[in-house]
């Protein structure tokens, strides 16, 4: 499964690549706002920085000026993978970029009919929202399923990556993984919480305590 971080926060992104287990980026009008930066510095600079593809978002309504967006904004990198809304005028976007070899990823997908219309107009990426659906007392991962199931059933002609966005805890990325979603786009505070295990804690401290004790060291030590 791949990570995306998803984050406009140049500075967050380079410490997470820094781990070697990032695999990409989403950025969102929302989150370009948030840094208060310009667009185009901030997509070089992310680019820049990690190899697997970066999505940047149009903000047309209209399919030719969604067009004219995307075309503009993959020539920020060859890693830039469009996103456009998932509207009639979006799908028809997608379509027309995808055919120009411009990766697209679809996003403010909320079911699985929509994901179908993604993948059927040629989307790399669908990027279903699963916690805003959980804020609305629906389930988010009940729709990740579902895609899941219908692109299975024709793996030939959807290939579209199921991208896993609106992520706010931890067990949306195990649940995500554990339906077989690609990819999974996490906020850098997440990411960070995947790795904590309170019985990791105890267990470390009290090796290195253990270890304190022999006053042995490894580093130049041994035969
Ligand atoms: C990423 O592609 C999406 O824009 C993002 O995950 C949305 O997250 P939010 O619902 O927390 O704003």
């Amino acid at each position: 499964m791949k990570f995306f971080v998803d984050s406009a926060d140049v500075d967050e992104i380079r410490e997470l690549a820094a781990t070697g287990l990032v695999d990409g980026v989403t950025t969102n009008p929302s989150l370009v706002a948030k840094t208060g930066r310009d667009l185009f510095v901030i997509l070089a600079e992310i680019c820049a920085l990690v190899e697997g593809p970066v999505s940047a978002e149009v903000t047309a309504t209209e399919t030719d000026a969604m067009v004219a967006e995307g075309r503009r904004l993959a020539e920020v990198a060859p890693n830039i993978a469009v996103k456009v809304p998932l509207t009639w005028d979006g799908l028809k976007a997608c379509r027309a970029l995808a055919q120009a070899g411009i990766a697209v990823n679809v996003t403010l997908c909320f079911s699985s009919a929509q994901a179908l219309l993604a993948a059927k107009a040629g989307a790399r990426f669908v990027s279903p929202f699963v916690g805003r659906l959980d804020d609305i007392g629906h389930d988010g991962m009940k729709v990740i399923a579902e895609i899941r199931e219908i692109f299975d059933n024709y793996p030939d002609t959807l290939t579209t990556e199921i991208l896993v966005a609106s992520v706010r805890h931890p067990m949306h990325v195990v649940e995500a993984a554990r339906i077989g979603a690609e990819v999974a786009t996490v906020p850098p505070a997440i990411l960070r919480k995947l790795v904590n295990h309170a019985l990791t804690d105890k267990g470390h401290a009290a090796f290195l305590a253990d270890w304190e004790r022999t006053g042995q060291r490894i580093v130049g030590a041994g035969p």
